[in-house]
């Protein structure tokens, strides 16, 4: 089971330039939550980073940012606009082992096929020194779908992220619903989910 969709890269391949500098704020509420759970100058591992507005947000504040993207148009895109390297990582190519003490992953891993989630959660895992912090966020719902531009989404519900993590050991998992929009400009219901390792 692969863990990247070819329709979803497609699409953040050919908006590449449109997408990255759509002016989109920092999840600054996020960000400071887990920002504030990790040690001065904590090394960070940003994946799926877009336009890089997050990793921005983390390196003015001296984190050891290393910002990656699947799509290698968007991570060019990301490595101009921030002046720093962004490295061309899909989600199934994760292989570091306690590297990290944080993993911040915004509105991306919403992209992964339900049945590929599990190997990466568990890769996360792996990737995080002791005690390290993960974020990430999703599109809340029952069923996996596609929206007008034809990107896949997982839409999980909260009870189900639950119970994914929990295989892996993840501890103090934490789920924060909220409503909001995106890309597409539809209403949302985001899911804000914060573990520990
Ligand atoms: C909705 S955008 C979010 C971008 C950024 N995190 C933000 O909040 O603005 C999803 C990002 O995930 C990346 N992506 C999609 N599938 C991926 C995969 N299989 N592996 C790595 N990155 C992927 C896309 O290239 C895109 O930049």
């Amino acid at each position: 089971m692969t863990a990247r969709d070819n329709d979803t890269i497609r699409f953040y391949a050919s908006e590449a330039e449109t997408y990255a500098s759509r002016g989109r704020e920092p999840a600054v509420l996020q960000l400071d939550n887990f920002l504030e759970r990790l040690p001065a100058g904590a090394s960070i591992l940003e994946l799926g980073c877009g336009g890089g507005q997050d990793s921005s947000y983390m390196l003015e504040r001296g984190f050891d940012v290393h910002p990656t993207d699947g799509t290698p148009e968007i991570a060019a895109e990301a490595a101009r606009r921030l002046n720093h390297p962004v490295s061309v990582l899909l989600f199934e190519d994760i292989d570091a082992q306690a590297q990290y003490h944080g993993v911040f992953a915004n509105a991306c891993l919403l992209h992964v096929p339900r049945a590929a989630l599990p190997a990466i959660i568990g890769n996360i895992h792996t990737a995080l020194k002791p005690s390290g912090i993960f974020y990430a966020s999703f599109k809340a719902g029952e069923a996996e779908g596609r929206d007008r531009f034809d990107r896949f989404y997982n839409y999980p519900s909260a009870e189900w992220l639950t119970e994914l993590y929990a295989q892996f050991g993840w501890r103090r998992i934490e789920i924060t619903e909220m409503t909001g929009s995106g890309y597409d400009n539809e209403p949302t219901d985001w899911l804000h989910v914060s573990a520990e390792k």
